[in-house]
């Protein structure tokens, strides 16, 4: 099998300058194109002032950059109106952002918050931790055998006293792709939220926010080629519209008194403080390379390499793959080798300049119920290609023949 990268490993510098290197973490974070790198270095160089705060050129040339990057990025995930968009650090922290401002503003004892099984601590623990603060429900979703949502379970756990349902687009530790749509329909059945963790889903897929069907939607920009410490929210306005600010500080007023404080427009309301400009420009150059290869052949890359290395890694005796088939899978593949630590199957894969994620995966729930400890996780994107999938496959046979030679 040879499938190409989509992307040319040249546009990646810190790729180009390592050859050898077979990067299987993207689920983690990803390599940044030189692109993305120009555009940051392009706005300190050229407009770098603090926005919204100055009149002079410089301030209304970042303030530009900022709402220019927030058009862009807006429309990239399908959101017709920018300003619902709203910048936080990435997806833990539009989640929090939820279950703190909205949560606590509309959650109260006798409600019901309903989760998955699949989900990242990310979009577990505030809810979790929502409930126990206001005493309301907390009820979990459990999986099918094959590590898919059970639909079933779900319409019997959304019932009408349910607030919100939180799930993930795409599973980060066993790839399970979620139907996004009937999971909103269940929660607005009964006028729950549906809240959704788009993390592995925007890097990989076409969002369309406007017509996904759900309430809101968390990302990060690391994970689709941009900077760290960018992410956003895109929300329906009026829930934006009706929940109390998550932050106090500048910018995020239209007028303060001595004894009460008004609230500015969106999205200013929900961001307080002077904002990451330069992560907004950096993920504004990031989803124009994205758009430039196009999302249905991202999403089409991937879904070859995740098959091709199935099929290959499902040769090697003692593995077992976890989560769904390949086909209702996103771009990663998690499994476990037996008796073989994930942590020391990674260490011996980095040996080989194979850069993988062991461990829960910051699933610890998930892991519980497929009862093991971790999992060693190769997740794929743009840059990659099957000579990655081949060192991968080569790699985890030898060690488990070195395994297979000691017991
Ligand atoms: N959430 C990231 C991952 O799945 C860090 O690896």
């Amino acid at each position: 099998m040879n499938i190409k990268p989509l992307a040319p490993r040249s546009d990646f510098p810190l790729l180009a300058g390592d050859p050898k290197l077979h990067y299987l973490d993207s689920a983690a974070t990803t390599q940044k194109p030189q692109a993305v790198l120009d555009a940051i270095s392009g706005y300190y160089e050229r407009d770098n002032a603090n926005p919204h705060r100055g009149a002079y050129t410089l301030s209304a040339a970042a303030t530009e950059a900022y709402q220019t990057a927030r058009d862009s990025i807006a429309r990239f995930l399908g959101a017709a109106d920018p300003d619902t968009l709203i910048f936080t650090r990435g997806t833990t922290e539009s989640l929090n952002l939820l279950a703190t401002a909205w949560g606590h503003a509309n959650v109260k004892k006798g409600d019901r918050i309903v989760v998955t099984r699949l989900e990242h601590h990310a979009n577990f623990v505030p809810w979790q931790q929502l409930a126990l603060a206001t005493g309301a429900e907390f009820r979990i979703c459990e999986l099918t055998a094959e590590g898919e949502i059970d639909l079933a379970k779900l319409s019997e756990l959304v019932t009408k006293n349910t607030k919100v349902v939180a799930f993930g687009h795409v599973s980060n530790a066993i790839g399970t792709v979620n139907p996004v749509a009937e999971i909103a329909a269940i929660a607005h059945r009964v006028g729950a939220l549906a809240v959704c963790d788009g993390a592995q889903g925007a890097p990989h897929l076409t969002v369309g926010f406007d017509s996904l069907g759900v309430d809101a939607y968390a990302f990060s920009g690391h994970k689709m080629l941009g900077p760290m410490g960018i992410g956003g929210l895109i929300a329906k306005r009026d829930l934006l519209e009706s929940m109390p600010p998550y932050q106090m500080g500048g910018d995020m007023i239209a007028l303060v008194g001595d004894n009460a404080t008004t609230w500015n427009v969106l999205p200013h309301k929900f961001e307080a403080g002077t904002p990451n400009v330069e992560g907004a420009v950096g993920l504004a150059a990031a989803v124009g390379y994205l758009e430039s290869l196009g999302m249905d052949k991202v999403h089409a890359h991937e879904t070859a390499l995740v098959r091709y290395a199935t099929e290959r890694l499902a040769t090697i005796e003692d593995l077992t793959l976890l989560g769904p088939p390949a086909v209702r899978r996103g771009g990663l593949v998690s499994f476990t080798l037996r008796d073989v630590h994930p942590h020391d199957l990674s260490q011996l894969l980095d040996a080989e300049n194979i850069a993988v994620r062991a461990g829960h995966h910051c699933a610890q729930p998930l892991m519980r119920a497929l009862g093991v400890n971790a999992t060693t996780r190769a997740s794929f994107y743009v840059y990659n290609d099957s000579s990655d999938v081949d060192a991968l496959v080569s790699a985890v046979a030898h060690v488990r023949e070195r395994f297979a030679a000691t017991v």
